[in-house]
């Protein structure tokens, strides 16, 4: 099979074909299903999927693209009712425990609810991502109680019971402490605890928080200073754990660490050639442990124990507990047909497994529709909520509630989250369309994991060598080929091209000193450190490769968003702005010697609130 010659002869059809038109010129038809649950007429149909790849039907985009998937959405209530946060739609929905729909709260575009809280007084608290808010709800009757601000990037929320308050955690790496009564006078407080935080979990008198990239669990004490950290058990087997999607509370007074579902990658250099990512398609199964991908899944109770989960655990968004079992939902699968969504696990494997040994057996839950969250209302218990279709599903009753949003199908967000069928996705080093703050060796040549959120549009050619054209050529080389995957069309690259373009730049808390911010701003633009000749522009990144004395000549990386994606260089040697802009790491010809650590500073500043 020649893809080279398949995606030319796509790219010259382009030319003459509207965008929307699905280009697929394979003529291979070796698979016994049709291809997706839409009807294209037979010029437009795509090439089925093969046993154990994704399906991504006709090409599909959303003129608004939908977030990336974060995972961790859905709450179950005290009363048996459930707390829909839907990203997707900028929609909060709330269900009765007779799974009648008590309220639908319609949120600006964008809000982009998340995690959720419940307070001992029957309100609800919801993330707003996208707005650096929290909005209260009255989970009787649905009222919204208030919407308040709360930090640049909330991420994680957890009510207090004992101070009647709740913490969110925020990206920026502060946790704020807000009264749970929004009426209350109490004044909210801010620690600055560390970047990336994402879960707050509050046992008893103990309180935990995730950090995303790091894969880290801090525990805080009363007056939320940190006092101790810790790395996912499987650091220690010398596996790099990452993103660390979500963390719970502990299962037990037995067990008083909480239970975290995160990832781990590779160390040792990553083959490249076709299929260096991960394992042969159609080879993945429950037993499918020994061959794992490069990134795998694992579940762990920090301090102790920890379980990798089976090679089609892809992309372990979300975890729930329900007293007994553990149940991870793989958004990876959410494309591939007979796929798992939602893998049960005993939850007394995490006890008896060794990293190294077998995978524990799983049992599927679900093995229809885009999973993206879970949550155990009871023993036995679960419901999953589906991006699309907007549902949610109850098992073990088999029962479904559909929520009537509006489809937010989109191909390019499907493509980026789905297992190529090796047990690999885009969004499994692209976390959430940014990246696994991990420097990947791929063949001879080290490189740092860029983001994508708001540095993508108009910056092609790709990679840091600039010797990828477009993204045709993109997923050809890294979905079909390194990780493979299924032959993309023309069509099907055009929307991961426009999803990825339209990833938003991450919210940015405002500098902490606005002069430096100002003094660093005119520095980086003027004609002592000239940093605005290559970062140019409202993308500060020109075409282009230029040698600053970092190992080669290299594309100019976007700075936007840049305080989110430590460490920096390809290398990863800058871990803070200091570091980054030491000659020893930036290179001897990129940050001008004659600049003093003053103007560093403000540069340092300018670029943390970029
Ligand atoms: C194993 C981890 C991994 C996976 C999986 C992965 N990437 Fe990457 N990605 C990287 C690394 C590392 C680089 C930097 C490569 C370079 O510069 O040479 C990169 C670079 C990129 C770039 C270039 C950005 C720029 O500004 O030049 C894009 C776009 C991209 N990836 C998209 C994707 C897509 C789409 C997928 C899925 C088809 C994907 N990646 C899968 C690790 C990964
Ligand atoms: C001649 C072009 C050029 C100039 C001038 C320049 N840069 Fe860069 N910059 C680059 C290149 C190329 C890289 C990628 C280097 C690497 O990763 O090895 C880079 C990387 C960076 C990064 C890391 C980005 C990331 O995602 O890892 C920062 C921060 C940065 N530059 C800041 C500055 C500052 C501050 C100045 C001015 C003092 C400056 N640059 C001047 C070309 C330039």
């Amino acid at each position: 099979m020649n893809s080279h010659r398949v995606l030319s002869s796509a790219l010259l059809l382009s030319a003459l074909t509207p965008a929307c038109f699905d280009l697929s010129t394979s003529s291979s038809s070796s698979s016994s299903w049709g291809g997706g649950s839409t009807s294209p007429t037979p010029a437009q149909k795509p090439e089925p999927a093969k046993e154990g790849r994704p399906d991504f039907g006709v090409a599909v985009s959303q003129a608004d693209a939908p977030p990336p998937i974060s995972g961790g959405t859905l709450l179950a209530t005290h009363a048996g009712g459930l707390v829909v946060s839907d990203p997707d739609r900028d929609v909060v929905t709330v269900v009765g425990p007779s799974r009648e729909i008590v309220a639908r709260v319609r949120l600006s575009p964008h809000d982009e609810p998340g995690r959720a809280a419940e307070d001992d007084a029957g309100r609800v608290h919801v993330v707003l991502r996208g707005a650096g808010a929290v909005l209260t709800v009255d989970v009787a009757t649905g009222a919204v109680l208030a919407r308040r601000e709360v930090c640049a990037a909330p991420r994680g929320v957890a009510a207090s019971p004992s101070d009647a308050s709740i913490l969110v955690a925020c990206r920026e790496g502060v946790l704020v402490r807000m009264p749970a009564d929004p009426s209350s006078s109490v004044a909210s407080t801010t620690k600055v605890v560390a970047p990336d935080l994402r879960d707050v979990v509050v046992s008893g008198d103990r309180v935990f928080v995730s950090r995303y990239r790091a894969a880290q669990v801090l525990e805080l004490d009363a007056s939320l200073e940190v006092v101790r950290t810790s790395r996912a058990p499987s650091a220690r087997t010398g596996r790099r754990p990452s993103l660390a999607w979500r963390m719970i509370a502990p299962t037990g007074k037995d067990h008083p660490e909480p239970i975290v579902v995160h990832q781990s990658a590779r160390v040792e250099s990553v083959p490249d050639r076709p299929g260096g990512y991960g394992t042969r398609p159609g080879a993945l199964g429950d037993e499918d442990c020994p061959a794992s991908p490069v990134v795998r899944t694992e579940v762990s109770r920090y301090g102790d124990a920890a379980v990798r989960m089976p090679a089609i655990a892809v992309l372990p968004v979300d975890i729930a507990y329900d007293g007994a079992s553990l149940y991870v939902v793989a958004a990876g699968n959410g494309h591939t047909r007979g796929r798992p969504r939602v893998l049960q696990l005993d939850a007394r494997e995490i006890d008896g497994a060794s990293l190294g040994g077998p995978c524990p057996p799983t049992k599927s839950v679900l093995d229809d529709g885009e999973p993206v969250a879970v949550a155990a209302p009871g023993p036995g218990r679960v419901v999953v909520q589906l991006r699309e279709p907007d549902a949610l599903f109850y098992y073990p009753s088999g029962e479904r509630l559909s929520l009537g949003g509006p489809t937010r199908r989109d191909t390019g967000h499907a493509v980026f989250h789905a297992d190529s069928g090796a047990g690999i996705a885009c969004a499994s080093c692209h976390g959430e369309g940014g990246d696994d703050a991990l420097v990947w060796t791929v063949g001879s040549a080290s490189r740092r994991t860029p983001s994508m959120l708001g540095t993508l549009r108009g910056t092609a050619p790709f990679h840091l060598s600039g010797d990828i054209p477009d993204m045709v050529s993109l997923l050809e080389h890294v979905y079909t080929s390194r990780m493979d995957g299924p032959e993309l069309t023309e069509a099907h690259a055009q929307t991961v091209d426009g999803w990825l373009s339209a990833l938003r730049a991450p919210r940015i808390a405002a500098a902490r000193d606005p002069f430096a911010f100002a003094r660093g701003l005119a520095l980086f633009d003027g004609p002592r450190a000239k940093c605005g000749e290559c970062h140019a522009g409202a993308m500060r990144t020109k075409s282009g490769r230029f040698d600053v004395g970092t190992g080669g000549a290299f594309e100019v990386p976007s700075l936007v968003g840049v305080s989110a994606r430590l460490p920096l260089m390809h290398t990863g040697c800058g871990s803070t702005f200091d570091e980054a802009l030491d000659p020893q790491c930036a290179g001897f010809a990129h940050v001008p010697a004659e600049l003093t650590r003053a103007e560093l500073g403000d540069l340092a500043a300018y670029l943390s609130a970029l």
